[in-house]
């Protein structure tokens, strides 16, 4: 069966899910109904109405018939996610402990549980309780043995609120995202100028989970697409999107919305951050000319160096000879033989920097001289960057 891809599927999801094809979608973004349960109307203390969440959609006759209808749907989205899918399910308190004690059974795989602290969280107007300022998010892969998809250099890059720095490094993306609710511009009105939808999401969150858990041209899916977040995210970010929506107004607003949205593309879209850089060896910087057999290359800020081989291991020489043979060493000589001693870059670097561990990146701690006058040095980690810019 052909996927629906971009399309907004109007219905109900429990039927339109059924219809898809086991293993064909990358990643479910779902925001399902909260079964909130609230009764009556909450007052702002000023007398206005607050309309928060008491939707029609919102409502279930019992806490059984919400776990019912929330294994029907998981259900669904295990038996459609591919092996190496995952599933980032957002709730509140009300409803986010009976969705993962359902994702649990089922056999999905928790990766991580995220908070979104909201940064203007809606006030507690009678004060009753602590402000509730934050949702819980589950990301969870289709089992344990699933490879998902996770792009931790994008993750770094996106951190935006703590642009912390480490040895000119970002920090790893946590657990907790500060971020504000969908207010402003952003935040869809209906024909009469009123809020669309009392729960539509901010594009930021989305724009993490989509950006760091799935690749350009994956299939992302949305159960509930309320005003079509999801979508606007994927289709910015270049993936292909399928939602469901059993309101027809929604929907109608979802569309229009999705006309408007191009693909930005960009490093974030593409986790370029994330592409491992191609293998290099020694050898084959050689055989390119970028490195010469017979040079020598120096020890980072010393004055050590060793003979490159044809092989690509060095040979060392003058000094190197007695410190690689000083202190401990000297018990353990597995690399000497008759013609001196001889190792790859790696381990040699270990040695010379007489650091306990057995090998330290090589590229990074060995030297050449390169420029006219052949004094300036040139770390190995640098010529072998010239080499990739090469073969772009
Ligand atoms: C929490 S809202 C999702 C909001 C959305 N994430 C956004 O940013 O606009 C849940 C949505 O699911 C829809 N819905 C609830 N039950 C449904 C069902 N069985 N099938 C399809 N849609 C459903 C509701 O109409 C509502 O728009």
């Amino acid at each position: 069966m052909k996927l629906p891809l971009n399309q907004i599927l109007q219905g109900n999801s429990l039927e339109i899910l059924k219809t898809l094809p086991d293993s064909s979608i990358d990643l479910i973004f779902a925001d399902p109904p909260y079964f909130m349960r609230t009764e009556g109307s909450l007052l702002r203390p000023e007398g206005g109405e607050f309309s928060g969440c008491n939707d029609k959609w919102d409502s279930f006759a019992s806490h059984d018939e919400y776990l019912h209808f929330t294994r029907a749907w998981l259900t669904e989205c295990k038996r459609i996610l591919k092996p190496n899918g995952s599933l980032w399910v957002i709730g509140s308190m009300q409803c986010i402990y009976a969705i993962g004690g359902v994702m649990q059974e089922l056999g999905f795989w928790f990766i991580n549980d995220v908070v979104w602290h909201k940064s203007n969280p809606t006030p507690n107007f009678l004060g009753t309780r602590l402000n509730n300022a934050h949702e819980t998010l589950l990301w969870a892969a289709k089992d344990k043995k699933s490879k998902y998809t996770f792009h931790y250099k994008t993750a770094k890059e996106l951190h935006s609120e703590i642009v912390g720095f480490e040895k000119g490094e970002r920090r790893q993306l946590g657990s907790v995202w500060r971020l504000p609710v969908c207010s402003g511009g952003e935040r869809l009105k209906n024909a009469r100028g009123e809020k669309l939808h009392n729960t539509q999401k901010p594009e930021s969150l989305l724009y993490r989970i989509i950006a760091i858990s799935s690749n350009l041209g994956d299939v992302v899916l949305d159960p509930f697409g309320g005003t079509m977040t999801t979508a606007a995210v994927a289709k910015r970010l270049g993936r292909h999107y399928i939602m469901c929506e059993q309101n027809e107004e929604y929907v109608k607003f979802g569309r229009a919305r999705l006309d408007s949205v191009v693909f930005e593309e960009g490093d974030i879209a593409r986790a370029s951050y994330d592409v491992k850089p191609i293998r290099v060896s020694l050898e084959e910087l050689i055989a390119s000319g970028f490195l010469h057999a017979g040079e020598k290359l120096y020890l980072k800020g010393s004055t050590l160096y060793a003979r490159l081989l044809e092989s690509g291991r060095l040979r060392l020489e003058g000094e190197s000879v007695g410190v690689y043979m000083s202190g401990d060493f000297v018990r353990d000589l597995g690399n000497e033989n008759e013609t001196g001693i001889e190792g790859d870059i790696h381990s040699l670097a270990a040695r010379l920097k007489g650091v306990k561990a057995k090998r330290l990146n090589g590229f990074l701690y060995w030297e050449v001289e390169r420029d006219s006058k052949g004094r300036d040095r040139i770390l190995l980690y640098d010529v072998r960057e010239k080499y990739r810019q090469n073969l772009d």
